[in-house]
């Protein structure tokens, strides 16, 4: 029974959990809880690379052995993948990434205002956030005006942010918002023909692994 037992529980390590959550809902907008960042990074670290929809950390963990010099933060609105991460991490002894869970719709100016004085977002990415394709749902989508602005405001000039995606149509669109507002962002010349941490995403895999297209770019804040 015991030898069962531990097979179930392997079997269900991994997390199900919904899709897509809307990240509108009320139950969203509770205040989010910051740790005291210096607290949970090896001591002297200065910089931290954020990553916005990290889903499970894989891709986080991998960029930790890949760069154990950096400091990473995931931020990632369903819980379930957030404390699937934290184990793993934990379990894997990695130091130099911590995940947190919040709606970074909903929590922007909080998170990105926590990190200093102590440290500094030296990079951002946004990979293959949810493409939201219906009408009346457009306004669930992560990148918005509201949400370029307040980057732009917490960032510091010529800080990078990364963007990909698989749905040309929600490429188009990142592009347009980000470009709306040439005074905070101007586009990185091309060619982006790689992912710009050299680490693919989970989603990134399984769409090259499916034979699908890539679209990426770069914007730097002013
Ligand atoms: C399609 S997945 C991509 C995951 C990963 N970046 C990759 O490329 O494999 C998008 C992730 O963003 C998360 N997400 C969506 N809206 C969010 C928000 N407002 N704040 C934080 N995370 C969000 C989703 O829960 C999901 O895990």
């Amino acid at each position: 029974m015991a030898v069962l037992a531990r097979f179930a529980r392997a079997l269900s390590t991994k997390v199900r959990v919904r899709q897509h959550v809307n990240p509108l809902a009320r139950r969203f907008e509770a205040p989010v809880a910051l740790p005291d960042w210096p607290a949970l990074f090896p001591a002297g670290s200065s910089t931290v690379h954020l990553d916005i929809g990290c889903a499970r950390g894989v891709y986080l963990a991998s960029l930790a052995r890949k760069y154990p010099k950096q400091c990473f933060v995931g931020v990632e609105i369903r819980e379930p993948l957030v404390l699937e991460a934290l184990e793993r991490l934990k379990e894997d002894d990695i130091r130099n990434v911590h995940v947190l869970h919040a709606n970074m719709n909903m929590h922007i100016d909080a998170i990105l205002s926590s990190f200093t004085p102590s440290l500094a977002v030296s990079s951002v990415s946004i990979f293959h956030p949810d493409p939201w394709m219906k009408k009346r749902h457009l306004k669930r989508r992560l990148v918005n005006p509201s949400f370029v602005q307040a980057l732009a405001a917490h960032l510091a000039p010529t800080t990078p942010v990364y963007l990909q995606t698989d749905v040309p149509e929600l490429f188009e669109y990142m592009v347009e918002v980000f470009a709306e507002h040439p005074q905070l962002f101007e586009e990185m010349p091309g060619p982006h023909e790689t992912n710009a941490m050299g680490v693919p995403t989970d989603r990134e895999t399984f769409v090259v692994d499916h034979g699908g297209d890539i679209y990426r770019t770069t914007f730097r804040v002013k």
